[in-house]
């Protein structure tokens, strides 16, 4: 396959970034008052403007060329119809058939999982209304009022997110809680808090062999029993989430207990399968159902629009636009709503891990930048953090802004205050202010020349700051499934345009192995492992310091 370098598109491409990088945004708004019909797309409870996006017409539609020189529509097909494009575990990446809502057979090794999808639907139902209704009885008779979901990564980012996105729409009927981080710290503040007769602990991990969640599963049982004293007690506060029965058997949960998920779901697109089982249990099974019948609309759209219609493609070609030919390296993410301070870290993971690799699908070094650094926080709370650095920093960072028009909670004046800000941000960034601006602000103000001459280097705002704009009718289930599932369509087309495999995660496995090893030295005295002195300096002070 010739590399993606040698595409007539992507050398039009490189043309066209060296064109446009000696123009400024302000001038491309001022020369079409069209730009923004021209560069935004409006679906469903979605709005998305890409208008303040460094392009034009010509850019625009030698991306979509390249798109298309990629075989997007091809690579899509294949995904869908769950051909293993997971090529160096030999799987298939089928996240979309858990919300597979038309309930359409897809067969993977011959078998419909449709149907699989469905009788796993039913037994979360089942659970979750059990659980909700209290019917669900602990070892002393009482309901569940508490739920401690365990689990890292995809095993808690997609739940923990959801929650925090959705807990505007959560009854009293119980609370969740999350463990995920194997400091001490937090499970230990997380069950200080709980009575374990009225506490259910879901244990999620693909593998059932993460060495954090299952430290932080043992540290729970062992809290249990410490009030329970039976190990039979532990069938009626203990579910796991896993595809390894095997493990799960001998962790000792009941196979009654475990729910299972698939190998062809990757972990970072878990949420649609019983990984989102508290969201389940926290919001009502309806709610989860809502969420995924958001993620099946785009799942039509992806599939049903036409490339330079098509809003996770075209996000995925901007993503490339500005990280592989316009050189940045990163993209903030920056929502304008509370409930969704977690989507930032969600999307890290989902990038970063799918799209962070330097070589092809066929193993040759890549010769263009990848993925872009994800980072991001509630944008209000950013601009009191960062903005002065993406106004005024020599680094470009292209941003998203995610807002909606209702809000979830309606106190005062607050929602337009909020939007007024997801507006001003974005023209800012892209207008800034020039010498003239700031002269006549500087004169208004009464300022001598002498003090203009100084302050006006010091008070300009470049501007040309690339940024996208997606306004929700409102951050509900079906608008937050809706929005996880043009990223994650997103961070698909973006790895395909790359030409990399988006679907493994190779990079884990060299600090598991290495942390492995050294926790043995930490409790074992007599092993000691070679390290450089570095790493050897520092085991040794922890060692001698540490207090037993
Ligand atoms: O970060 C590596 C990883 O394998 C992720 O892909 C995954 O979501 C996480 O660890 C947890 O894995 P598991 O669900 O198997 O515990």
């Amino acid at each position: 396959m010739s590399s993606r370098v040698e595409l007539e598109s992507w050398k039009k491409l490189c043309a066209s970034a060296d064109r446009l990088q000696s123009q400024h945004l302000k001038s491309l708004f001022s020369t079409d008052t069209q730009r923004f019909e021209r560069f935004s797309r409006q679906e469903p409870g979605v709005l998305f403007d890409f208008s303040k996006q460094l392009i034009d017409e010509q850019a625009f539609s030698e991306l979509v060329d390249l798109a298309e020189a990629c075989d997007i529509a091809a690579w899509r097909e294949k995904m869908f119809s769950g051909e293993k494009i997971n090529i160096t575990e030999q799987r298939a990446v089928l996240h979309v058939a858990l919300r597979n809502r038309n309930n359409t057979p897809i067969y993977v090794d011959g078998a419909d999982i449709t149907a699989q999808v469905n009788v796993e639907l039913e037994k979360m139902r089942l659970f979750s209304e059990r659980v909700r209704s209290g019917n669900w009885l602990g070892y002393t008779g009482r309901s569940v009022k508490d739920v401690v979901a365990i689990g890292v990564g995809g095993s808690n980012l997609g739940p923990q997110m959801v929650t925090e996105a959705l807990a505007a729409y959560a009854d009293d009927t119980l609370d969740v809680h999350y463990v995920s981080n194997v400091d001490g710290g937090q499970i230990a503040s997380v069950l200080n808090k709980l009575n374990p007769e009225t506490t259910l602990f879901v244990v999620s991990s693909k593998t059932f062999t993460t060495s954090e969640t299952m430290t932080n599963a043992k540290t729970a049982v062992e809290w249990f029993l410490q009030s329970a004293q039976d190990q039979a007690a532990i069938a009626k506060h203990f579910v796991a989430v896993s595809t390894n029965l095997e493990k799960t058997r001998a962790f000792g949960i009941a196979d009654e207990n475990v729910f299972t998920m698939w190998d062809w779901v990757g972990g970072r697109f878990s949420l649609w399968s019983a990984i989102g089982l508290p969201i389940a249990l926290y919001l009502g099974f309806d709610k989860f159902v809502a969420v995924l019948e958001g993620a099946f609309e785009i799942d039509q759209h992806f599939c049903q629009a036409p490339n330079e219609q098509n809003i996770p493609l075209i996000m995925a070609l901007l993503s490339v636009w500005n990280t592989s030919f316009l050189g940045c390296q990163a993209q903030a993410i920056l929502p304008y709503d509370q409930a969704l301070h977690m989507l930032p870290a969600y999307l890290q993971q989902g990038e970063m891990e799918s799209n962070g690799k330097h070589v092809t699908f066929a193993g040759e070094e890549v010769n263009y930048r990848t993925v872009p650094i994800i980072w991001g926080m509630t944008g209000i709370n950013g601009q009191h953090a960062f903005y002065q650095c993406l106004h005024q920093g020599n680094v470009i960072v292209p941003a998203d802004f995610i807002a909606s028009i209702e809000p979830q909670h309606k106190v005062g004046k607050h929602h337009d205050i909020l939007l007024s800000n997801f507006f001003a941000q974005t023209e800012a960034l892209m207008a800034g202010v020039d010498a003239e601006q700031v002269r006549s602000d500087l004169l208004a103000k009464g300022k001598s020349e002498q003090e203009i001459a100084a302050l006006i280097p010091h008070k300009i705002h470049k501007g040309n700051r690339p940024t996208s704009s997606f306004i929700l009718d409102k951050v509900d289930a079906k608008g937050v499934g809706r929005l996880i599932a043009l990223y994650e369509h997103k961070i698909f087309c973006q790895g395909i345009i790359l030409d990399i495999c988006s679907f493994d995660q190779w990079g884990v496995e060299l600090g598991k192995g290495l942390a492995s090893n050294i926790e043995t030295e930490l409790t074992n005295p007599e092993v000691v492992n070679p390290h450089d002195s570095s790493t050897a300096g520092l085991i040794e002070y922890y060692k001698k310091n540490r207090k037993n």
